[in-house]
């Protein structure tokens, strides 16, 4: 029999240091005003030299693990989104599970921006399956080591940060009501890291070439990101069966203040059930959403039944959107496990 899946754990962990928009305006031809009015960013986290994706999610995990009242040994799979790991190989969810002292299976997916939100699908299925109960998602991106700073339309768009869930099986009613995963590869040069990968090794000649960093053109991705905004979130909520009026949380893809506007307006959503943080952390990839949603949950705007939704996009071109009811009564598996966190929700 199909089981149900319930978030019963968060955490996020920004790094230190803050940079804002008038800083970045000591050493790039930009200004508050221009990063502000385009995109809603007012500041963004930056690693510093300790700081790394492996740190960063292993931070976000400990916290997540802490509020649902688990340790690492009940962990049955750890799924980590990331496209700026610390390695190419060894994946870095390995890093993850080491640092966690976990004893359990561990895999990165490297979708991009969109990357939580098809680890999260991807974590439902197997508690579903009934083949684990207890599954770790994480997104975790270091990208300001991989921003040419000197490219004024890309860099100030950027930050770091880990967040991270615990999701797990209950016999509640709750759990992903649809979702939809989708994939445009044609896309591909609008998002891009040219080198480091095979395809373009990192030569001297692609160094120089800065062939290495992240290239954007912010326009085409604009365009896909509206459209995909609107038309994923409009599918998952056809596939359920709910109005916008039924979705009690939205919680987007933070990019850009104008991209979330927009499909808010579009969708016909409550704007004072729209997370938005973008402002404080900047465009954090994978993981925008994990923060975003930590967030949430530690402001009790996220509570027990409620209906999320859930969208992401970005490179690749990829995007990926759910809608995903949270149990009404702390999950409690093999019994053992009370839940402090969401026992003070319900009170
Ligand atoms: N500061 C000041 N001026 C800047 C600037 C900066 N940081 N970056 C670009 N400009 C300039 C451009 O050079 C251009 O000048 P020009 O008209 O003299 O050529 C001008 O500002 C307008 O640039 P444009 O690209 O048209 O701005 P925009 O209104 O489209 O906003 C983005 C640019 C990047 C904010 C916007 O396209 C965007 O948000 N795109 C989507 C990005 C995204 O979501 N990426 C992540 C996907 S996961």
């Amino acid at each position: 029999m199909l089981k149900n899946s319930t978030i019963t754990g968060w955490g996020h962990y920004a790094p230190e240091r803050v940079v804002t928009n008038d800083e970045l305006a000591e050493t790039i031809d930009t200004s508050d005003e221009w990063i502000r009015t385009r995109s809603g960013i007012r500041e963004r986290h930056i690693a510093g030299p300790d700081d790394h994706t492996s740190t960063m999610a292993t931070r976000a995990a400990e916290m997540a693990l802490d509020r649902a009242g688990l340790t690492a040994a009940d962990l049955d799979l750890i799924l980590i989104a990331t496209s700026s790991p610390d390695y190419l190989t060894p994946p870095v969810s390995s890093q993850v599970q080491d640092n966690l002292g976990a004893a359990c299976g561990a895999m990165t997916l490297a979708v991009g921006c969109t990357g939580f939100v098809y680890g999260l699908v991807t974590a439902h299925q197997f508690i579903a399956a009934g083949s684990y109960s207890t599954v770790l998602v994480v997104g975790a991106e270091l990208i300001s080591r991989n921003l040419d700073w000197t490219d004024r339309g890309t860099c100030v768009l950027f930050g770091d940060g880990a967040g991270a869930v615990i999701m797990q099986a209950t016999d509640q009613k709750a759990g992903l009501l649809s979702h939809v995963l989708g994939s445009d590869g044609s896309g591909h040069e609008h998002l891009i890291q040219p080198s480091g990968g095979c395809r373009i090794p990192p030569t001297h000649e692609s160094l120089d070439a800065g062939q290495n960093f992240l290239r954007m053109n912010g326009r085409e991705v604009f365009k896909f990101a509206t459209r995909a905004m609107v038309e994923s979130l409009s599918q998952v909520m056809t596939e359920a069966g709910i109005e916008p009026k039924d979705i009690d949380l939205f919680i987007p893809h933070q990019a850009n203040a104008r991209i979330i506007e927009y499909a808010v307006q579009k969708a016909g959503l409550d704007p004072e059930k729209v997370i938005v943080n973008v402002d404080r952390y900047g465009n954090t990839s994978a993981a925008t959403i994990p923060i975003a949603l930590s967030e949430a949950f530690e402001a009790r705007r996220a509570k027990p039944g409620d209906t999320l939704a859930l969208v992401g996009f970005g490179a690749g071109l990829t995007w990926a959107a759910c809608l995903f009811q949270l149990a009404a009564a702390p999950v409690s598996p093999n019994g053992q496990h009370e839940h402090p966190a969401v026992e003070g929700f319900i009170a």
